[in-house]
């Protein structure tokens, strides 16, 4: 249709995407065979089949096993490199990638070992094509809050030699149960030190959430974000504030944040005034890219192309660049 091939073409910005939810089941198979793994699954094909989820954690037993797998300096760079071929494919220009090193420090491997993998293969998609990176460092927010000042304890050593790239610093993980108050103090500090700041949010968790990530933690950015529609004054304070939500159609689905995409609140939020923007979260495990994003949402609620424009401009307006960067992208 005519509006496929305007979503196809339109340039892209993505900002909530999860470095590790990107690992395809074959790249998984193959980085398995290269570290001698055995994986709890005969083939990719039943490893694929497992991707039944009924909630976010039973989305995160997975993605945390899924990232056992991820050994050495190379498989973070193979597993970063293929994400960026396949966001060019869907015409990604620019996108800030969450990375989660206490799911691999936990294992043993070095945070320099994470941090080299994935800047590698940025800074090489930079130099080759263009292609415009930014690396937001997440808490889980399953661990405590001496765990993530831990884990800024050890990757501020590496400040200076990714600054080109590491500019924030993100919360996901099980969500219910771990208030954001939970990481005031570390978010105080990584505030103190001039990162960007974004956390997910009312996915399953209540508005209250929202509005802890925004008044305790001091976020610039809610990631997803959906559940602030139940709370008629915080959408005000969003459309007003222009406080962007990183929002995840077909993530909600598979995680059953809603029940189908016909449901999904995206327009009615976009209609509110709010700066929402469309993103692909753990598209390995979700069943698609930034453009499979884009048109599950616009199809099942019959969205304009002026709708569609104005998500992927909130995109642009959304991102950590400067307005001379940010120009380059419309
Ligand atoms: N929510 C919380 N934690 C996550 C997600 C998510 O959507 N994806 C990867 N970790
Ligand atoms: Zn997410």
């Amino acid at each position: 249709t005519a509006l496929r091939s305007f979503i196809e073409g339109m340039p892209k910005t993505e900002l909530h995407l999860h470095i590790e939810g990107t690992l395809e089941p074959e790249l998984m198979f193959a980085l398995a065979q290269r570290n001698n793994i055995k994986l709890p699954y005969d083939s990719v094909e039943a490893l694929r089949a497992a991707y039944d989820f009924s909630d976010l954690q039973s989305f995160l037993d997975l993605y945390y096993a899924g990232a056992n797998v991820l050994q050495t300096e190379q498989d973070f760079y193979d597993m970063t490199a293929a994400y960026i071929k396949r966001a060019q494919a869907d015409q990604v220009r620019h996108a800030e990638i969450f990375f989660d090193p206490q799911t691999h420090t936990e294992r043993g491997i070095s945070i320099a070992t994470v941090f080299a993998g994935i800047a590698g293969a940025l800074r090489d998609a930079r130099r080759t094509d263009g292609f415009g990176g930014a690396m937001i460092m997440s808490f889980l927010r399953h661990l405590s809050e001496e765990e993530a000042f831990d884990t800024l304890e050890q990757a501020l050593p590496l400040r200076d030699q990714y600054q080109d790239l590491w500019n924030g610093i993100g919360l996901d993980s099980s969500e219910r149960g771990n208030p954001p108050e939970k990481f005031q103090r570390v978010f105080a500090r990584c505030k103190a030190l001039g990162f960007h700041l974004v956390a997910h949010a009312g996915e399953e968790g209540p508005p209250e959430y929202v509005i802890g990530a925004l008044d305790l933690l001091h976020v610039e950015r809610i990631d997803h974000g959906v559940r602030s529609e139940e709370d008629p004054a915080l959408m005000q304070r969003l459309a007003q504030q222009r406080i962007p939500l990183t929002v995840c159609p077909l993530s909600n689905l598979k995680l059953c944040v809603v029940k189908d995409m016909a449901q999904h609140n995206l327009a009615r939020l976009l209609d509110a005034g709010l700066a929402v923007t469309v993103n692909s979260d753990d598209p390995a495990y979700f069943g698609g890219y930034m453009t499979a994003n884009y048109l599950a949402v616009a199809e099942a609620l019959t969205m304009s192309r002026e709708q569609v424009l104005t998500v992927a401009r909130n995109g642009i307006e959304a991102c950590f660049l400067n307005d001379e960067e940010k120009a380059t992208l419309m």
